[in-house]
């Protein structure tokens, strides 16, 4: 199934991503948010990002007014039913995501692939919810979307292998990697990637290295292009806190799944990393204060 239709729900920043790497590869991209507000916030990050792209060469002028062309904005989502796959990008709210996908279900064609981008939840519960499990995958991006080179595509119980072969194809259209994974806690990426990050607070707050250190170690010892506590303010500590608290609630009796209280008193005072400009580090927009 070629996928030249594409709905994205949610216009933040993994969504706006998203969205301009479908509209960048040749699809028709719908993008549905709850207000305007938020539509003209996520347009202008698209903007912003092209604009970047065309200024160091990396895509033509031309090329960026297309990709402009072919991206529409709404908040009806009545306006995705002829999409050929619509892919959630909401906010991590168990519940609000198989509502959504109910409503989905309901109003999309019966062919339209629905994928979620969540990092937390079990896509069997969202696929059970949108009434169409067969026709539902994980399609797991990256941030920043448009420089990252991989997309996971989580096939839960029921997703039939024509969707997964879709959803690869899907991946490969918009210049990802595409790696298939099993519908476990953090599938293969955030499974490895949360402990670590975790692992370099404990060390933090423990006093066994500054932050400084911890990243310098890991850039220069492993080649890593951000060290594990700059990604995190990266990332977002909220974030991080929110997947393992999920994890740990359903599996407590894993120790590596507990957050620590370092982590949590950061984000209760605030320091989310990048979006709130304090974490780990001060930042200025995306780069850490020298
Ligand atoms: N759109 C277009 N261009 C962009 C851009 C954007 N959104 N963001 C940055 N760029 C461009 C910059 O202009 C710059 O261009 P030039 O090289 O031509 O100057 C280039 O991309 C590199 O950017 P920077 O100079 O700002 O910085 P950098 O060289 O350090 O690269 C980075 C930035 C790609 C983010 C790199 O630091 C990196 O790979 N970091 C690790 C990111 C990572 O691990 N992401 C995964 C997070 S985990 C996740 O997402 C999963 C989850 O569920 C939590």
């Amino acid at each position: 199934m070629d996928i030249r239709k594409v709905g994205v729900v949610g216009c933040g920043l993994m969504g706006s991503g998203i969205a301009q790497v479908a509209a960048m590869a040749g699809c028709d991209v719908v993008v549905s948010e709850e207000s305007r507000e938020l539509l003209d916030k996520g347009f202008a990050r698209i903007h912003g990002s092209l604009a970047k792209l065309v200024e160091k060469g990396k895509l033509a002028a031309p090329d960026a007014e297309k990709t402009k062309a072919r991206l529409k904005a709404t908040t009806a989502l009545g306006d995705l039913k002829e999409c050929d796959l619509v892919i959630e990008v909401i906010v991590e709210n168990l519940d609000a995501k198989k509502k959504l996908f109910a409503e989905l279900g309901r109003l999309c064609k019966k062919e339209t692939i629905f994928a979620s981008n969540t990092s937390s939840f079990p896509i069997c519960e969202m696929a059970e919810a949108s009434g169409r499990p067969e026709r539902f995958v994980g399609l797991h991006f990256f941030n920043p979307v448009q420089l990252m080179k991989l997309v996971e595509v989580i096939q839960a119980k029921k997703t039939s292998s024509e969707v997964v072969a879709a959803a690869r194809a899907f991946g490969e259209k918009v210049g990802k990697t595409p790696i298939l994974a099993k519908d476990t806690p953090g599938f293969v990426v955030n499974r490895l990637l949360v402990p670590l990050l975790h692992e370099a607070v404990l060390m933090v707050e423990r006093g066994d290295a500054t932050a400084k250190d911890v990243d310098t170690g890991m850039e220069l010892g492993c080649g890593h292009p951000m060290g594990p506590l700059k990604l995190l303010d990266y990332v977002g500590l909220d974030t991080t806190l929110f997947i393992m608290d999920g994890w740990y609630q359903r599996y407590p009796a894993d120790p590596m799944f507990k957050p620590s209280e370092l982590l949590k008193r950061m984000v209760k005072e605030g320091k989310l990393g990048r979006k709130s400009g304090r974490g780990f580090y001060e930042w200025e927009g995306d780069k850490v204060k020298a």
